[in-house]
């Protein structure tokens, strides 16, 4: 594996690199693409070999027989999260955002609320608003540029409509590993208002070396079993997003059947493909790559870290999970138009703007830096060039 390596994406239909200009004005030939949360990194070789293995085949029917698939899933969940899984509990749905909209219309009737912790990942609200629920907003508090929550004022809002809470552990685009302390505090929380709680840990491999532990919410509190929905994926931690490919994790038999209902009736069947590099990626091989993935991506953070924070004005959040560096621009005393316009503008950098992620984002972008090191430090010039005023 060889992260430095400059990979193309330009003409592959990548949604990060061929939008950028449709969407944000930043021109293909020079610009930067550093929004979509996918990585300019090949996955681990087991898993184009996995691929290899189908094309040389060439016959590309019906997938069948999932015990390897989800006995990849328990091995990977034991052995890198301390965590048991029953095999029955699974279901494969088209990725997790696609999870999440199952869980919502499963779960919930319209006109419910659905609990988010705000500032949080954009399609969370957009499928709930899509379903004819609504968004119950429960801001994060950010301490001295590090989000916390608080349950006494959650506790304040909610009016009794509410069904549902979904969390985003470890948090995008926070980057924070929530502690167990946290986490009890939500599936409290879960209890006390009676909400299905939906804790989404697709981003749960992406651990920096030194960050505190991530704890899976299902190893938090046993009386939380009953109303849990885990959802997890290969496609974040092996940048294999294109397989839409997710889990969905139901513990307890009756919530279980309620989402298989909702499966079975949208007719819903897995992708051979997302299957079979799945299973190739949940292995030694891939658990080797991971690690390496995560102290090369731990040099990017600090390169961009240092390249942000010295700008005056800008700070980024420090990461403790993904490679989604949220960054405050709020010290420079721009609208959220004029430093956006710099960045796209000037710098031909093509980011997720802060207000999509809800209240508390509107002063912020979202900058991707799973890209080789060569372009972040691009990115770190191009940015201190186009605020050099500030310095
Ligand atoms: C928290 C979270 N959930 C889900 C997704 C997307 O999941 P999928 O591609 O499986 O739909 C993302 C992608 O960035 C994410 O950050």
């Amino acid at each position: 594996m060889n992260f430095d390596e400059i990979i193309d994406r330009r003409g592959t239909h990548s949604s990060k690199w061929d939008m950028m200009e449709p969407i944000y004005s930043v021109p293909a030939a020079d610009g930067l693409a550093m929004w979509v949360a996918d990585m300019d990194f090949r996955p681990p070789a087991c898993v184009a070999e996995a691929l290899r293995g189908m094309l040389d085949h060439g016959i590309f029917g019906y997938f069948g027989d999932d015990r390897a698939y989800k006995e990849a899933i328990g091995w990977w969940m034991q052995t890198r999260h301390g965590w048991k899984v029953d095999p029955a509990a699974i279901f494969t749905t088209h990725g997790l955002v696609n999870g999440t909209a199952i869980c919502v219309d499963a779960f919930t009737a319209p006109g419910d609320g659905v609990v988010l912790f705000t500032p949080v990942y954009h399609a969370f609200a957009r499928v709930i608003r899509a379903a004819g629920r609504v968004v119950v907003e429960c801001p994060l508090v950010n301490r001295d540029g590090r989000y916390e929550m608080d349950f006494a004022a959650y506790d304040a809002q909610m009016t009794g409509a509410e069904t549902m809470v979904i969390l985003c552990s470890p948090h995008n685009p926070g980057g924070r590993v929530w502690t167990r302390d946290e986490l009890q505090g939500v599936a409290d929380f879960a209890k006390r208002h009676d909400l299905v709680l939906v804790s989404d840990e697709i981003h749960h491999d992406l651990v920096y070396p030194g960050a505190p532990r991530h704890t899976v919410m299902d190893l938090v509190d046993d009386t939380v079993r009953d109303r849990l929905v885990m959802l997890t994926a290969t496609t974040k931690s092996f940048n294999i997003a294109g397989t839409h490919t997710g889990n969905v994790i139901v513990p307890d038999p009756a919530l279980r059947a309620r989402f298989a209902a909702r499966m079975a009736a949208l007719g819903l069947s897995a992708n051979s493909f997302g299957m079979i590099m799945a299973t190739a990626a949940y292995s030694p091989e891939g658990a080797g790559w991971i690690d390496a993935l995560m102290t090369y991506l731990d040099g990017n953070r600090v390169l961009f870290d240092e390249g942000i924070n010295a700008i005056p004005g800008l700070s980024s959040m420090p990461l403790e999970a993904t490679y989604l560096s949220w960054v405050d621009a709020s010290g420079t005393g721009m609208s959220s138009e004029e430093f956006t316009r710099r960045v796209e503008a000037d710098a031909k950098i093509a980011v997720n703007h802060g207000a999509s992620f809800g209240t508390g984002g509107e002063a912020f972008l979202r900058f991707n830096i799973a890209t080789p090191r060569a372009r972040v430090a691009e990115a770190v010039e191009r940015l201190q060039k186009a605020f050099a005023d500030l310095q």
